[in-house]
């Protein structure tokens, strides 16, 4: 478990609606609810996982909560090192400009994020231009320095992305969003594009470099076999909505929410020679255009019953630390999953 100590982040009640338009006037016939009243908040220096399938919103979420977007709705406070606290939601982007170099992104995909033309030292190098950190010389020892902590070799510099493997890609984009000493940072399935065998590597990496620098991490994924190692807690994503956070712990031996059951039951056990019973979600994930009436969740959940299509449950603090968002969260004896 990572140290903590207070909160960094505080997002409540968040929303970011897309609008689709349609016909000769462009009219606005419906909105794309990517996240839909998403709350919950970060302690510095810890790793909160954000699990959920795809489309669920997860993408989004980062985006809103690094002001890449306006969010339709709701809070997002900052606390900064000298106690102040900003709600980014409010701020212009003139007033965001310091606080992009506290708060970056990993994305997803380390073939397109990187700019093809751009050699290793500019990739690595340019928010340290762009924001007047260094250039020159120091620039070159700033970006070697960088190099050597994400494990790349600083004679490299002059190289093109191309000539690196995906996993290395992925360590130059580590190494560019570290360039500017990051407080919190977002990554965006930062593995899902990696071979399996270099996925573990490069979590290893940003494990390590987390808690050396203390750095506080929101890291996505779509399933918990990625997270459940890295992180100090889960919240589980369905469709635009958090159904459960809970301790990583906790969530994967006591889930609470039946989503949660499937996808712990997704997760290979440590033991080879535990059989898993895994869940099969029946079903698609429905559209977040026209989600479902009661619990998002109730037409695929196999526990449903009359008050989950009428009712929509709010999350709620079931013990201390652990908010689930079920009606039956109480009477239903769900399956975590099995130690050896
Ligand atoms: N810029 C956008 N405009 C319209 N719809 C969007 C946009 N970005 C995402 N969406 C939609 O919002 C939903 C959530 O997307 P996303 O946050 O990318 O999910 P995830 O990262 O969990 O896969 C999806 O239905 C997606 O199609
Ligand atoms: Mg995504």
């Amino acid at each position: 478990m990572s140290s903590t100590n207070g909160t960094i982040l505080e997002v409540k009640n968040l929303k970011q609606y897309f609008p689709i338009h349609a016909g000769f006037f462009q009219r606005v016939v419906a909105n794309v609810k990517a996240v839909d009243g998403v709350s919950f908040s970060l302690q510095a220096g810890e790793v909160l996982g954000l699990v959920g399938e795809s489309g669920c919103g997860k993408t989004t979420t980062g985006r809103s909560i690094l002001r890449l977007y306006d969010p339709t709705d709701g809070e997002v406070w900052y606390h900064k090192t000298n106690g102040e606290r900003v709600d980014v939601t409010k701020l212009s982007q003139e007033e965001m400009k310091p606080l992009r170099r506290e708060m970056r992104m990993i994305f997803q995909d380390p073939f397109s994020s990187l700019n093809p033309r751009m050699t290793v030292r500019d990739l690595i190098g340019e928010p340290l231009v762009i924001h007047h950190v260094a250039r020159g010389k120091e620039l070159d020892e700033r970006v070697g320095e960088l190099m050597s902590s994400v494990g790349l070799n600083p004679s490299f510099m002059r190289r093109y992305p191309h000539e690196f493997s995906g996993g290395q890609r992925q360590r130059i984009g580590l190494a560019r969003t570290l360039s500017l000493n990051p407080r919190l940072i977002v990554a965006d399935e930062p593995v899902s594009a990696l071979d399996v065998s270099v996925q573990a590597q490069v979590i290893n990496l940003l494990q390590e470099l987390q808690r050396d620098l203390g750095l506080t991490l929101l890291f996505i994924a779509h399933d918990l076999s990625v997270v459940e190692h890295i992180c100090d807690r889960i919240a589980v994503m369905y469709v635009g909505k958090l159904v459960e956070v809970a301790e990583s712990e906790e969530l994967l031996r006591n889930p609470k929410h039946p989503y949660t059951e499937a996808l712990v039951s997704a997760v290979p056990p440590a033991d080879p020679d535990i059989q898993m019973q895994r869940i099969i979600l029946e079903g698609d994930v429905p559209s977040p255009v026209n989600p479902p009436a009661g619990c998002v969740f109730h037409p695929r959940c196999r526990y449903a019953k009359d008050i989950c299509k009428q009712e929509e449950p709010q999350l709620i603090e079931i013990k201390p630390g652990h908010h689930v968002s079920c009606h039956l969260a109480a009477e239903l004896d769900l399956t975590g999953i099995v130690e050896s």
